[in-house]
């Protein structure tokens, strides 16, 4: 059992769970997963690392309810336990210096962006990083973020905060403005493939972070396959980081909304039972 040692709410339907885990804590590097069960019955479901207290043994997760899983994930408070929390899975990002980098969080994708730009900067590049969300509640973990880059750029879709516009319009703006090295994408899909377009318009090397559906997470069902550079791979064991110009964009995102159906309908029948139940 893994015990829930600090939770909170980070917006209406995102949340920050701390998690005792020494040995995942002691051994995650940037960019890994784990793969976590609330109960017997639970599906198993991926979620990015979003940082580790080593001194605690603890593992941060940040999720956002999109489905039944994450809504009774959400319900869990501090003190409760997860059933199993399999990890550190995945490989790691190449953390290295560049030079400059360019960092591009979108969302509830931001969480998964921290542990690398802090990595990068840890290695001693220079960071330059882009928050993106709808609005300014979803700006999440600005200040962490703040503390390990050279310069934030915080862009909204309605402008309540920071540039008003598309995080692939300050991408723009950095790079006319200055050389990168190397960038980092995180979000949801759609953006991670405008981001690629962007960076490959200036032949700058992006990586991406894919997160389709995963079962087993060791590579052994394919339910996480991708197609890189014309070969199929699995984001679990090969991935979940790749380079965003290789990556087959239109088969990822249609592979992404097959289940979003499903998804729905089980969430919509999980909130009714829980009206049921509570009244
Ligand atoms: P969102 O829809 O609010 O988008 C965040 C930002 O992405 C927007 O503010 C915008 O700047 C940018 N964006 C969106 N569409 C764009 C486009 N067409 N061109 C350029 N930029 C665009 O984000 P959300 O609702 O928080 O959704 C987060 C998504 O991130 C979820 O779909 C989740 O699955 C995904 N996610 C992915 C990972 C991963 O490892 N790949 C990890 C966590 C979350
Ligand atoms: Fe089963 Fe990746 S989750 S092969």
């Amino acid at each position: 059992m893994f015990k829930i040692t600090r939770s909170e709410e980070l917006s209406q339907n995102e949340f920050d769970f701390w998690i005792d885990a020494p040995r995942i804590a002691k051994k995650a590097k940037p960019g890994q997963f784990v793969i976590l069960r609330i109960d017997e019955k639970g599906e198993r479901i991926p979620l990015t690392i979003a940082d580790v207290d080593a001194e605690k043994g603890e593992v941060r997760l940040i999720f956002q309810v999109i489905g039944k899983t994450t809504a009774a994930l959400s319900k869990l408070k501090k003190g409760d336990s997860l059933l199993d929390l399999t990890g550190p899975l995945g490989m790691p990002t190449e953390i290295e210096n560049y030079g400059t980098v360019m960092i591009v969080g979108g969302g509830v994708g931001i969480a998964a962006i921290f542990p690398i730009l802090k990595g990068l900067k840890q290695a001693g590049n220079r960071v330059i990083t882009i928050l993106g969300a709808k609005t300014a509640e979803l700006v999440i973990l600005q200040e962490e973020c703040r503390q390990y880059s050279d310069e934030l750029i915080i862009t909204t879709d309605d402008g309540s905060l920071g540039m008003k516009g598309l995080v692939t319009e300050a991408m723009e703006q950095v790079i006319a403005r200055e050389p990168v090295n190397c960038s980092w994408a995180i979000g949801p899909s759609i953006m991670m493939k405008f981001c690629t377009l962007t960076a490959e318009k200036h032949q700058l090397p992006i990586y991406v972070s894919l997160n389709p559906i995963m079962i087993d997470g060791t590579g052994m069902c394919g339910g996480c396959r991708v197609t890189i550079d014309g070969s199929i791979k699995f984001a679990c064991v090969d991935g979940p980081e790749f380079k965003g110009s290789e990556v087959n964009w239109d088969e990822f995102i249609s592979r992404m909304r097959q289940y979003q159906p499903e998804e729905q309908a089980s969430l919509s029948d999980y909130q009714k039972a829980q009206v049921n139940q509570h009244g």
